[in-house]
C-alpha cells in the first residue's frame, strides 16, 4: 500500500483512508469532529489545555462568579480543569461530573493531588443520569462544538437547568451560534481537500470502534481560521446556554459573495459568549481549540461574481441518543452570470451511510479486492 493510503483498525471492516502530513499540505487536510463522540484521550484534552483564548474567558467568568457559591462543572474532563479554577476562585464546593470513567478517574486524582478532595466531589456518569445530593449557583460547562451545539449543549444544559440549578444560578457560557461562510480554494489548497491527516486517523478509528462501525464522520479544516471568507459571514444555530436552548430547528440566511471566484465550499464555526461584558470568541478569527467544519459544495468550485447570492437553510434535530444533533444545510447559489447551483449537506451525528459523496469517496478510496487465494 501506497505511503498516501493507511488502512484502519476497524474490525469487522475493511477501510482505507487517503492521509497527507499536515506540514506537507496545511490546507487540504481534514480530520474528524470529534468532540461529540466519547474518544477524548490526553492529547484532545492538552489542545484545550493550550486553547489561551478560551482559558482567559474561562478563568475571568469563573474568577468574577463562583466566590462563596455551590458549583456544577459538566464534563470536568481528566484535569477538572474548571472544578480547580473554582476551587482556587473560593467556590463553597463544586460537582465535576464526567462521563468517560478513565477521565472520571484521573480526575478524582487531579482533584486530590490539587488538595481540594474535601470540596470537589467528582461524580463518574453523564447528565442523563447523574443526580446532584443539592441544587447550585453556577453551571460551568465547555461541552461547545465545532458546530456550537454539536457536542449536546441544547439537550444537556436544558436538562441541567431543570434537574441541577437554583432559580437564578449563573452560567458559564451564556450562549453560542454557529458561522457559516462560503470559501474559494483556490489560492490556498489549490489541489483541493483530498487527504486526512495522519496523526489523527487513531481518531477515525476510535470514533468508529465507539459508534459501531464506519460512517461518513464530520470533517474539520484546521488550517482555515483565519482565511479571508468569499462571501459575508452569517450566524446560525443560536443557543442559550441558561437553560432556554433550541434543541432543533431551522434558519435561514443569505450570504453575498464578496469578490469573483470559485466556491468550493461553506466554512462552520463557532461563536462563544462566555460571559457577560466578554467580547465573543470567534473560533473563524482567533487560533482556538475548535477547528473549522468543512462543508463541501463542488471540488471544482462553482464560478462566481462580487454580489452573486448564497441561500442556505441550516437546520438542527436531535439524533436518536436525544442529544447530539443532526445537522443538514441545503443551500442554492443565485448567479448573476449563470444557472444557479443546489447543494445539500446531511451531517447525522452517526450516519447509516459511509463513502455517500464524492468528497467521502475521495478520502476514504475502495478497497483494492483482496488476492484470490493461491
Ligand atoms: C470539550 S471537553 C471539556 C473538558 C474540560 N472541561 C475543559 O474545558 O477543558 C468536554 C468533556 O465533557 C465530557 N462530557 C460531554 N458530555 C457530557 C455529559 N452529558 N455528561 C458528562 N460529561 C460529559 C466529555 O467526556 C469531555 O470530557
Amino acid at each position: 500500500m501506497s505511503d498516501n493510503l493507511m488502512r484502519l483498525d476497524t474490525p469487522g471492516h475493511d477501510v482505507v483512508v487517503q492521509v497527507a502530513d499536515r506540514a506537507e499540505s496545511p490546507l487540504g487536510v481534514v480530520i474528524a469532529s470529534l468532540g461529540e463522540y466519547p474518544v477524548y484521550d490526553e492529547a484532545a484534552y492538552a489542545l484545550m489545555g493550550r486553547d489561551e483564548v478560551r482559558n482567559a474567558a474561562y478563568r475571568a467568568a469563573i474568577a468574577a462568579t463562583v466566590e462563596g457559591r455551590t458549583v456544577v462543572d459538566i464534563g470536568t474532563g481528566r484535569e477538572a480543569l474548571w472544578a480547580v479554577t473554582s476551587a482556587r476562585a473560593g467556590a463553597r464546593h463544586v460537582y465535576a461530573i464526567e462521563e468517560m470513567p478513565d477521565n472520571a478517574a484521573l480526575a478524582r486524582r487531579a482533584v486530590a493531588e490539587a488538595g481540594f478532595a474535601d470540596r470537589i466531589t467528582v461524580l463518574e456518569g453523564s447528565t442523563g443520569t447523574v443526580e446532584l445530593p443539592e441544587r447550585v449557583e453556577v453551571c460551568i460547562s465547555e461541552i461547545i462544538g465545532t458546530i456550537g451545539g454539536s457536542e449536546g449543549a441544547a439537550a444537556v444544559l436544558n436538562g441541567a437547568a431543570e434537574r441541577y440549578m437554583l432559580p437564578g444560578a449563573a452560567y458559564i457560557p451564556l450562549r453560542c451560534a454557529t458561522t457559516i461562510g462560503a470559501v474559494d480554494l483556490s489560492g490556498i489548497a489549490p489541489e483541493g481537500i483530498t487527504a486526512y491527516e495522519r496523526d489523527h486517523v487513531r481518531y477515525l478509528e476510535m470514533i468508529f470502534a465507539a459508534m459501531g462501525g464506519p460512517f461518513d464522520v464530520r470533517t474539520c479544516v484546521s488550517g482555515l481560521r483565519c482565511t479571508p471568507y468569499l462571501t459575508d459571514q452569517a450566524e446560525v444555530e443560536h443557543l442559550e446556554l441558561t437553560g432556554a436552548a433550541t434543541a432543533s430547528g431551522s434558519d435561514a440566511r443569505t450570504l453575498t459573495v464578496r469578490r469573483d471566484g470559485r466556491l468550493h465550499g461553506l466554512s462552520l464555526g463557532v461563536r462563544l459568549w462566555v460571559d457577560a461584558g466578554q467580547d465573543p470568541i470567534d473560533s473563524t478569527d482567533a487560533s482556538t481549540s475548535w477547528f473549522p467544519v468543512w462543508v463541501p459544495v463542488s471540488a471544482e468550485g462553482v464560478p462566481v461574481r462580487a454580489g452573486d447570492r448564497v441561500r442556505v437553510e441550516f437546520g438542527w434535530r436531535p439524533a436518536a441518543d436525544g442529544i447530539h444533533p443532526d445537522y443538514r444545510l441545503s443551500g442554492r447559489i443565485e448567479r448573476a452570470d449563470g444557472v444557479p447551483a443546489a447543494f445539500t449537506w446531511d451531517s447525522p451525528y452517526r450516519g447509516s451511510g459511509f463513502r455517500g459523496d464524492d468528497f467521502h469517496r475521495t478520502l476514504f478510496p475502495a478497497p483494492a479486492p483482496a488476492d484470490p487465494a493461491p
